[in-house]
């Protein structure tokens, strides 16, 4: 089996315990990043005519949940919001997840902090289901896209287990709009390592292998994280990749001592 199928098989057999290990794992704090990733993005997207928003490596649908409590607090509703994944058992969760946040929101009648007027409200629920769609599918060949046909493209934590990531970044160039954006979340390699990446590291190579592993059964999966950090591009190497496919980094900021970066850039 190629190193990509194993990798999507890896989260098919972690996916029922995938969203207990991450809030354990980060402590929480992954809410704080998705939630300024959408709020920085809304700050440089124009989403003219309703957003279109794709969630590549979408998983159990965490930031498709972000992206829908967001957009209208920060004033740019939804048109749609594609969700896609190669792995079926994560797509299985998230399904399920939105099903319930959506139908939830239905019977509260409103969602948490959107600050939409009653009117704007009822007219968005009539329809919100038929806003969020799922697809199997790889970064590489993201085929049910319409080249420039969206506003916002997210990965988070995704990057790292793509491959062949040279051809994702092309078709993220391609289905992007001109001025669209791409939002990366992502455990960005180091450089040159201090002494507080070291203790992070510590975190990360021990720690967190052995927590996520008892969460979820399965140590190898856990102890794949820091090997796939390792393995992966630092920031200014995604940056220079990025310019590439003709997408210019406009904002980089690291978290929680550079443990997580989140890169935005825009399409020229
Ligand atoms: C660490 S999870 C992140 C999931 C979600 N984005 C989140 O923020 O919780 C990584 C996801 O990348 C997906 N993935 C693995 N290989 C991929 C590929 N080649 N293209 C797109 N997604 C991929 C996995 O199936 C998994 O759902």
């Amino acid at each position: 089996m190629d190193k990509q199928q194993q990798i999507i098989e890896m989260f098919d057999k972690i996916a029922p315990t995938y969203d207990s290990a991450n809030r354990i794992l980060s402590l929480g704090i992954d809410v704080a990043w998705r939630k300024e990733a959408c709020k920085k993005a809304f700050e440089f997207a124009r989403c003219e005519g309703g957003a279109m928003i794709l969630d590549v490596a979408c998983g159990t649908g965490d930031m498709i949940i972000h992206w829908r409590k967001n957009a209208t607090k920060f004033g740019k509703p939804i048109k749609k919001i594609i969700g896609i994944d190669p792995s079926e058992g994560m797509l299985e969760v998230a399904k399920k997840k939105l099903e319930n946040y959506l139908c939830d929101q239905k019977s509260k009648n409103k969602e948490p902090n959107d600050g939409e007027s009653p009117a704007q409200k009822s007219n968005d629920e009539k329809s919100c289901d038929k806003k969020v769609e799922l697809y199997l599918g790889e970064a590489k060949n993201l085929h049910m896209i319409d080249s420039g046909s969206m506003d916002i493209i997210s990965i988070a934590y995704g990057l790292r287990n793509v491959v062949d990531v040279s051809e994702a970044l092309n078709e993220f160039g391609r289905v992007l709009k001109k001025d669209g954006i791409l939002v990366v979340l992502e455990f960005t390699k180091k450089e040159k390592e201090n002494f507080l990446d070291k203790i992070t590291g510590i975190y990360t190579k021990k720690i967190l292998p052995l927590i996520g592993g008892l969460v979820s059964r399965n140590y190898k999966a856990y102890r794949y994280l820091p090997d796939s950090i390792g393995g992966f591009l630092s920031a200014r190497k995604l940056k220079e990749e990025l310019n590439k496919v003709g997408i210019e980094t406009r904002f980089i900021k690291s978290y929680s001592a550079g443990i997580s970066t989140l890169l935005i850039g825009i399409k020229r």
